[in-house]
């Protein structure tokens, strides 16, 4: 039984919405995806909010949905810069516990070939963002309850280990 939620954590491409969905559908939990709320809380799309308002507010705002979502046990999927504000990881801490989905850059940089929805990728060498991973890293490590790496396991099998983590 889920007495507290989980929170998948992890860079850009690691498949935190698609483990999110494949384990939210195992457990029975709702799953909430933190970038979808930003949306609808906004009502604009996180690539034009970036445009119009910049990373500071896109952080703000982020935070403000963060500490307002429901008390009850769910699967929260996050942004991959969610873990960027201490008072955030402070938050995942004490409210759930945190699985870091890690996945190397090889894995990631190939399932982000050619997006156009992530503005923080927008215009950047391969080697500029796995700098921006190198650095987030220690952020992620320091965050999670435990780890798991993707980079070579299926969704169902990404879902299945957490489960089995978890004992859900
Ligand atoms: C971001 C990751 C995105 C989204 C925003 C910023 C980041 O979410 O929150 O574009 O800073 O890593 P995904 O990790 O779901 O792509």
């Amino acid at each position: 039984m889920l007495k507290k939620s989980i929170y998948l954590i992890g860079f850009m491409g690691a498949g935190k919405t698609s483990i999110g969905h494949a384990l939210g559908e195992k457990s029975g939990f709702p799953v909430i995806d933190t970038d979808e709320r930003f949306e609808v809380y906004t009502g604009i799309p996180i690539k034009d909010f970036f445009e119009q308002y910049g990373e500071a507010c896109f952080r703000n705002k982020e935070t403000e949905i963060l500490l307002s979502l429901p008390d009850s046990p769910s699967i929260i999927t996050t942004g991959g810069g969610i873990i960027l504000k201490e008072k955030n990881r402070q938050f995942l801490k004490e409210s759930g516990r945190v699985v870091f989905l890690q996945c190397s850059p090889k894995v990631f940089l190939e399932r982000l070939k050619g997006d156009q929805t992530r503005p923080l990728i927008k215009n950047k060498s391969a080697e500029e963002i796995s700098e921006m991973y190198e650095k987030r890293l220690p952020l992620y490590l320091e965050s999670a309850s435990f780890t798991i790496n993707t980079s070579d396991l299926s969704i169902e099998e990404a879902a299945e280990t957490i489960i089995s983590r978890m004992n859900l």
